[in-house]
């Protein structure tokens, strides 16, 4: 028996109350999705993810990451210090790194092997760059309020990939 189509007038309801109002709240959400994320820039002027990134040449970083480390870690970077961090399969060049609340610092990331995550949470704060190999990310950071936040990795890079931690103190 061949498939007829029923006319229009057989199978089409009105829209019932209950669906009228869930497409109304999807439509809403989708706006708001859509708004928030084309006015971002306006919203949060400084926040780019990242300002820059170069080519670098890894084994030179290394070094000058090592060096940053191995003078501030776990003590206080001076304003107009630029702040060097490499990541490696499974720890950051820097574990402690203690910053002044509601200063600019510019930091510089570089990864030494494969791609890994620099998230940082805590605070209310989530802050997020992927961090490929081959290139140094420059991008700066002002953190409003003084307190603990954790730096993750969040891209899958090994079975180490859990233990990457960093800690980031904000003093005021
Ligand atoms: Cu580094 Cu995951």
């Amino acid at each position: 028996m061949p498939l007829i189509p029923k006319p229009v007038e057989e199978w089409y309801k009105e829209f019932s109350k209950q669906e009228k109002i869930w497409i109304a709240i999807a439509l809403a959400v989708a706006i708001i999705l859509a708004a928030t994320t084309l006015s971002w820039p306006l919203i949060d002027p400084k926040h780019e993810v990242p300002s820059s990134a170069r080519e670098f040449n890894p084994t030179a970083y290394k070094e000058i990451a090592n060096n940053f480390s191995s003078i501030y870690n776990g003590k206080l970077v001076p304003p107009n210090t630029d702040i060097y961090i490499a990541a490696q399969q499974y720890f950051w060049s820097i574990s402690t790194l203690v910053l002044k609340k509601g200063v600019d610092y510019r930091f510089h990331l570089g990864s030494l092997d494969v791609i890994h995550g620099f998230t940082i949470v805590g605070n209310g704060t989530v802050y997020s760059i992927m961090v490929m190999p081959g290139m140094e990310y420059v991008f700066t950071m002002n953190f409003k309020n003084a307190g603990t936040y954790y730096v993750i990795c969040s891209e899958y890079c090994g079975y180490g990939h859990g233990s990457m931690r960093m800690v980031i103190e904000v003093v005021a």
